[in-house]
């Protein structure tokens, strides 16, 4: 990353006062506000500066009427997905919708039934479990097993479990909190169960732009048999810009975009805000170097994190992640019940992590750190769970 780039990331970012969720919602969400926002996934980074010129030319436009879903849209996310990821797409199995668990949801409407199971792997981003639950599905877990070299999947279990019937199966890739990137046999070997046991393979993907340490993230649509998954991506975890509410669904089966497509617009979800399509156009054909740089900055700031927790805060169980600018913290080496930890890092650290219980059980003692910030924040966050661990 150059100088001027490294001093756009590191500047300084007031952001109280912005209708921003992730500061202004301190004291909603976390009854104080004298905290240091690390929690809800989005970035204090400032846009890609071509994003925020599209914008401002648009909004100096004074009629925000009707949004057309254009085809510029569309030609724009797949000449990303082309140019980043290797994946050729038609530009026309893209759909619009609003957000990834929209889309998700949306999935569940349109390809299950009451009675049927949808399969997650816990722990696992909350709105997973809310898919099942707000649909009246059965929900089926195929929880993560974690051992000395990281987090895997348990296929044994899977397979078992998809043998009994599922419907649906919702893949987080990269997986947010565990934060795997998961290598192309892992997924190749899951699309191979889900066709062999006729479960719809749904990947949410949006955290696919952050692969570290030079991985490479593999699209579910790049498998061979993947003909009938759906790939959920956005370009708003990517580029920062989920105020603007903007995602795709990408399904290659004409049959399944069909379905899809009936779905959203009896949702009347099918209509892009204006400025969502103008970013995300702009973000896709300029955001290079930006991602580039903001990936690397977010490796920086995890292995800054690593190393002072591994040297000065052994208690608290962490490792590096492969994808995503989240780290999934383990705190119950500290002995204490999850709402101790929870009242510590409020009122004594000052700090507001994501309680891991969003993620299901399996997040009991555990806490996820946003690493998406400037360093400074990053390093403040560290001493402060520093001091106040040591002054107990
Ligand atoms: C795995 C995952 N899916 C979806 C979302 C949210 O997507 P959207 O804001 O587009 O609904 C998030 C946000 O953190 C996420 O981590």
């Amino acid at each position: 990353m150059n100088e001027a780039m490294r001093a756009y990331l590191d500047a300084p970012m007031e952001r109280r006062g912005t209708h921003c969720e992730k500061w202004d919602g301190l004291k909603r969400y976390f009854g104080r506000d004298d905290l240091i926002a690390m929690w809800v996934a989005d970035m204090d980074f400032p846009a890609v500066p071509q994003v925020r010129d599209a914008l401002v030319a648009r909004a100096q436009h004074p009629v925000y009427g009707y949004t057309d879903n254009g085809e510029a849209d569309r030609r724009a996310e797949a000449g990303w997905l082309k140019r980043r990821h290797g994946l050729a797409v038609d530009a026309d199995w893209i759909l619009y919708s609003p957000g990834v668990v929209d889309s998700i949801f949306f999935c569940v409407s349109a390809f299950t039934k009451p009675e049927d199971s949808i399969l997650i792997q816990p722990p696992v981003y909350g709105p997973f479990y809310q898919a099942a639950k707000l649909y009246g599905r059965k929900l089926v877990c195929n929880p993560l097993v974690r051992d000395d070299g990281g987090w895997r999947m348990d296929f044994d279990d899977l397979e078992a479990k998809l043998r009994a019937g599922v419907r649906m199966m919702l893949l987080c890739s990269p997986h947010n909190p565990v934060g795997r990137v998961w290598t192309r046999e892992e997924l190749q070997r899951l699309v191979n169960l889900a066709n062999q046991y006729g479960a719809l393979l749904v990947a949410d993907e949006i955290h696919a732009d952050f692969a570290l340490d030079g991985r490479r993230h593999t699209r579910i649509l790049a498998l061979e048999g993947a003909a009938r998954c759906v790939m959920l991506t956005s370009a708003t975890k990517s580029f920062n810009l989920a105020g603007l509410r903007q995602s795709s669904v990408i399904a290659p089966d004409a049959g399944i975009r069909e379905a899809l497509k009936r779905t959203i617009a009896q949702a009347h979800a099918d209509m892009p805000n204006i400025f969502g399509a103008v970013a995300q156009t702009a973000a896709y054909t300029y955001g290079d170097e930006w991602m580039d740089a903001v990936v690397e900055y977010v490796r920086e700031n995890r292995d800054c994190a690593i190393d002072y927790m591994r040297q000065g805060l052994p208690e608290i169980g962490c490792q590096p992640q492969e994808g995503t600018y989240l780290m999934w913290l383990n705190f119950n080496g500290l002995g204490l019940s999850h709402e101790a930890v929870k009242a510590l890092l409020i009122n004594e650290a000052h700090v507001a992590l994501n309680d891991g219980l969003f993620f299901g059980q399996e997040g009991r003692g555990w806490f996820r750190l946003n690493l998406a910030t400037q360093r400074a924040n990053v390093v403040q966050t560290l001493e402060n769970l520093h001091n106040a661990i040591r002054s107990r």
